[in-house]
């Protein structure tokens, strides 16, 4: 390995950002360890462009730590509605009365305490520590991984222990000397990671501009680039069918919240049956609506069938979940007395109140597919 090239890799890195890496973003020269925090965990798995949007409007919402520590969790829920990952929120929330009980409202500046925070691991417990506290500490996200494997022809796949511990000593290896120098050198990594040094798409292959190491990158000079990191192939995702009510009254619909740890956790959706294994031929195009109720909402399938006054089937709809694909048949009933459906996690909710809710993405663009909601009804 260069030991000329370890050393004046975060200079070359720098000068490389001065030119062509990200500038002017909200959360850059900030060093208030919130608002350093928020923008880390909602960049983890959110475009940028996307977070340009929403980062200013949850700080608006929630400015302190204080402040998102007392907030009721549905409301980060609704507030993060929308960004995907939702663990992320309940996570933020959790981590801010942490915050505010063991550290008295004040976040640490030790990376090794910061990662013990619900929510943080050692890469962003890095970035917070770097980008407030200039503390010399290493990230390695999914993007540097590719970078430092890439440069150094770290063989092995990202599955491996040994090729992480191998990148997270090199990752301590490079960073500058300088303290001060933490924040911009950090942000340099991520942004050569997520522009020229991409995935698919290096600046190294498309020939347009000339990267700063093409002289020293082991896999340029192997013409291996894409090889590094190495892919393991993944099978598909499994599928899955499941059945939605969609139970009216007037300008109301029932919703359920979801049970806090399974996918969605805490949101507002609609009630839906267990989850089968997707079924090679296709989905039943009859059902009964006593077994679809029985389904669905057991405990309600005796009133569901008296109250019931028209039953529709709806539009079927798929999403793709990081691990597994779902298909939901929509059913669409509307029922003469609403009385007696109510309960802690199920609750009649007017069109126009949506808002205050945290619906999942996908309901969210059926019920505006449907036209039963304006685009406008579900912001708050
Ligand atoms: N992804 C994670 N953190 C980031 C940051 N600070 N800037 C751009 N992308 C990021």
């Amino acid at each position: 390995m260069s030991k000329a090239l370890i050393l004046e890799f975060s200079k070359k890195l720098i000068s490389w950002h001065a030119v062509d890496g990200r500038h002017g973003l909200p959360w850059q020269g900030n060093r208030d360890p919130y608002a350093v925090w928020v923008s880390e965990i909602m960049l983890q798995q959110t475009q940028v462009a996307t977070v340009l949007e929403r980062y200013p409007r949850f700080m608006k919402r929630f400015p302190t730590v204080k402040k998102l520590a007392a907030a009721d969790i549905d409301e980060v829920l609704a507030e993060w509605a929308g960004l995907g990952y939702y663990s992320r929120a309940r996570n933020l929330h959790a981590c801010a009365k942490q915050v505010m009980v063991d550290f008295s409202g004040q976040f640490p500046k030790d990376p090794v305490l910061l990662e013990q925070l619900k929510g943080i691991g050692r890469s962003t417990a890095g970035a917070i520590a770097a980008f407030a506290f200039h503390e010399r500490a290493p990230i390695l996200d999914a993007n540097v991984k590719r970078i430092l494997a890439r440069i150094f022809a770290i063989e092995g796949t990202l599955q491996e222990k040994v090729f992480e511990s191998r990148l997270w000593e090199l990752a301590i290896e490079l960073l500058p000397k300088k303290s001060e120098e933490m924040p911009i050198y950090t942000q340099a990594l991520m942004d050569f990671g997520a522009t020229w040094c991409s995935a698919r798409k290096p600046v190294c292959l498309s020939g347009l501009q000339k990267c700063v190491f093409a002289k020293n990158c082991q896999a340029n000079l192997s013409d291996q680039v894409l090889s590094f990191p190495k892919k393991v192939i993944k099978a598909k995702s499994p599928e899955f069918d499941c059945d939605m009510l969609l139970l009216r009254h007037g300008d109301s619909m029932l919703l359920q919240k979801r049970p806090s740890k399974a996918i969605w956790g805490g949101l507002w959706s609609l009630p839906e049956s267990v989850w089968r294994a997707k079924s090679s031929g296709e989905h039943a195009k009859e059902l009964k609506s006593a077994e679809l109720f029985e389904r669905i909402l057991p405990e309600k399938a005796k009133a569901l069938q008296k109250q019931c006054q028209k039953i529709q089937r709806g539009p079927q709809i798929k999403h793709v979940f990081t691990h597994r694909r779902l298909w939901m048949q929509i059913w669409e009933v509307h029922i003469k007395d609403p009385s007696n459906f109510a309960n802690s996690d199920l609750r009649w909710i007017s069109l126009q109140s949506l808002g205050a809710y945290g619906l999942p993405q996908p309901i969210k663009m059926l019920l505006q597919g449907l036209n039963l909601v304006r685009d406008d009804d579900l912001k708050n």
